[in-house]
């Protein structure tokens, strides 16, 4: 017999699933109305556009796009992210860029460039779960910060980076999630970028902004991301064809200064080589023939009335008092439930009336949440958000009632 244990690494030993994979293989059920999962719209993707480009891509650039790449990723297509950049106010050029494998492994690479076991990183209350995964992994410490409607709090966050210096702690990066944040669905306001800029510069930090969801807005002007604040060159820009092409592509970005740059090169080289040639090529060609922005401004067109079917559903069906911020983009709502109620252990009645969410407790990474849930409305028909909506009031209905007769 094998004492796999003795042999696992410490790091692999205390490395946990993922409660949202565990999770979506519950809701394979085809009769549970998931609103687990951070999944687009299966609708949506621009299979006729895919299909043609992969023939152009075989004949125009086969050769390349079949062999490997450099770790950096296909040059056309850093620099054509390099040139959409400038419209959101990063001065970026083709070098600045990295194409990952999602941005899960951006994260990933973070971790693996900046955490030593011990070390602490700053992470939103709540925040990305697999922002989570990836920094723990690396044996870290992580610190939440409360968020408002407006975003991380920043004079909560200096005055705790303050009290972990008194502690001789110097905290490493402040991971973000600004824009349509995932869970909250909260956008954080130019005036605390400028602000967390400003932090990160005096106390010398790096700020990760994550930003996958940028581009889904509904009901807003642009929003500027992190990095447009950067004067100093200390935000990693992470961003994803993810949400807005198709997640089985694997492709995502970074943007940074070069020397940063240089250093997640040399962190990637060991993890993959080089991202799918292929994949890029067709993403690129994706862009230039202007299929990008025309499919993102189909998803806005899709995803907007969903997210209003769910939140009129949630002020419909769920019993009253239950707050619900009305996200302005994104994918998820993220109600906060009565007193008493524990989402983590309510999840089992909600699967038994056939519907399912995440639990607030998993982006937490101080144990609290429990009376939050994240629901993603963009994978769900119409039919499907009102019904499961009116499925989940029961649950919680259900849930108030026999608290009140325990107590
Ligand atoms: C905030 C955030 N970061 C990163 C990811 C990972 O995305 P991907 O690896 O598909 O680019 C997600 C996916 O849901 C996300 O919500």
């Amino acid at each position: 017999m094998i004492d796999i244990d003795r042999l696992y690494s410490d790091r692999a030993g205390k490395m946990r699933k993922s409660v949202i994979r565990e999770l979506l293989k519950v809701t394979q059920d085809p009769e549970i109305i998931s609103f687990a999962g951070g999944l687009p719209n299966p609708k949506s993707f621009p299979f006729e556009d895919i299909e043609g480009i992969i023939n152009t891509v075989m004949k125009e650039n086969g050769k390349t796009a079949l062999q490997y790449g450099t770790t950096q990723g296909v040059e056309i297509l850093r620099e054509v992210i390099a040139e959409r950049s400038k419209k959101d106010g990063i001065d970026a050029n083709t070098e600045d860029v990295i194409i990952t494998n999602g941005s899960q492994q951006a994260l990933d690479i973070v971790g693996k460039m900046f955490l030593n076991p011990g070390d602490t990183a700053i992470v939103g209350l709540p925040t990305y779960l697999g922002g989570i995964n990836a920094f723990r992994s690396y044996e870290s410490n992580l610190t939440g910060i409360p968020l408002d409607e407006d975003g991380m709090q920043v004079d909560i966050l200096e005055e705790t980076i303050k009290n972990l210096l008194k502690d001789d702690i110097l905290p490493k990066f402040i991971y973000s999630v600004p824009t349509f944040q995932n869970p909250a669905g909260v956008v954080m306001t130019d005036s605390r970028k400028r602000k967390l800029v400003d932090i990160a510069n005096e106390y010398d930090l790096i700020i990760v902004e994550d930003d996958p969801y940028g581009k889904l807005r509904y009901d807003t002007p642009q929003i500027k991301p992190i990095k447009s604040f950067d004067d100093e060159g200390r935000v990693i820009y992470i961003s994803t064809f993810s949400k807005i092409f198709a997640p089985g592509f694997r492709l995502a970005w970074t943007i940074a200064n070069s020397e940063l740059t240089r250093k997640m090169i040399v962190c990637k080289q060991a993890l993959d080589l080089c991202t799918a040639t292929f994949n890029q090529f067709v993403a690129c060609e994706f862009i230039r023939r202007g299929s990008l922005d025309l499919h993102i401004m189909k998803l806005c067109e899709m995803y907007k009335p969903k997210r209003d079917i769910m939140i009129n559903a949630i002020e419909k069906y769920f019993p009253e008092g239950i707050t619900c911020y009305k996200p302005k983009g994104g994918m998820f709502a993220w109600p906060t439930l009565p007193e008493g109620i524990d989402t983590e252990t309510m999840f089992l009645d909600a699967i038994k009336q056939k519907v399912a969410y995440v639990h607030g407790k998993a982006f937490h990474v101080d144990g609290g949440g429990e009376r939050n849930m994240r629901l993603n409305f963009s994978y769900s028909t119409n039919e499907q958000l009102e019904e499961g909506i009116k499925r989940l009031g029961n649950v919680i209905r259900e849930k108030l009632q026999k608290n009140k007769v325990v107590l």
